[in-house]
């Protein structure tokens, strides 16, 4: 995990396998099925170390020796919310690597012409005490949908110190945008690209995550 001093809440995932995998997505001969299949996979291993720092406690269990105070992860079960579309995909490796996770959802689409997000739906778990909500979006460009899904989970009741958000590949404009509105939010990504292109597109980045996804044009 690499952090850079311009973004001291970015922390960029630069394990092997997380830049290998993203590499094998941005290729444009990449098929739908094999695009998303390599986005649950990367999903799962960034989820590794985004949960890294949860709070433990401990349980008395009954090994089949004796009994033992074993550890398990405290407090309210996490939330991941992914906002729709391309959020889906990185849901579905956040939910394979903690089954029990509740799952909200926050719809936004961007108006092509402003590039600002319009919400058109949320539907969230309860804000409890606690509960740590991790937003996924694959591509961080402008920044607006982050910070406009944040925007949500606070009107909620989720303190930013309880938000991460993650993202596949991020944009140095959207991570301005995104750290002057929420500095506390931990902001985790595979790569931080070069720059955004005049149609608000990351630069290499990976085109529409979520056309590539799902197969639409
Ligand atoms: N959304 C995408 O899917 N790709 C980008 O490059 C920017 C926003």
């Amino acid at each position: 995990m690499r952090t850079i001093p311009e973004f001291p809440n970015l922390f960029i995932l630069d394990h092997p396998l997380i830049q290998h995998k993203l590499t094998l997505m941005r290729a444009k001969e990449r098929s739908t099925g094999g695009f998303r299949t390599l986005l649950r996979e990367i999903s799962l291993l960034m989820g590794y170390e985004i949960t890294r720092d949860l709070p433990l406690t401990t349980e008395r269990i009954d090994t089949p020796l004796q009994p033992m105070d074993a550890p398990v992860i405290a407090g309210k079960k996490l939330a991941i919310v992914p906002v729709l579309r391309a959020g889906l995909g990185m849901a579905q490796g956040l939910h394979e690597l903690v089954p029990s996770a509740r799952e909200g959802h926050i719809g936004l689409y961007r108006d092509h012409d402003t590039k600002m997000p319009h919400e058109y739906l949320v539907k969230l778990p309860e804000a409890a005490e606690g509960r740590m909500f991790i937003v996924v979006d694959p591509m961080l460009a402008t920044g607006n949908s982050a910070v406009h899904a944040c925007d949500v989970l606070n009107r909620h009741g989720v303190d930013d110190e309880n938000i991460r958000f993650m993202a596949l590949v991020a944009a140095p404009e959207g991570m301005r945008v995104f750290a002057a509105a929420h500095p506390r939010v931990k902001v985790f990504t595979a790569a931080l690209d070069s720059h955004l292109d005049e149609n608000a597109y990351i630069v290499p980045g990976l085109g529409d995550a979520g056309d590539r996804m799902f197969g639409t044009k």
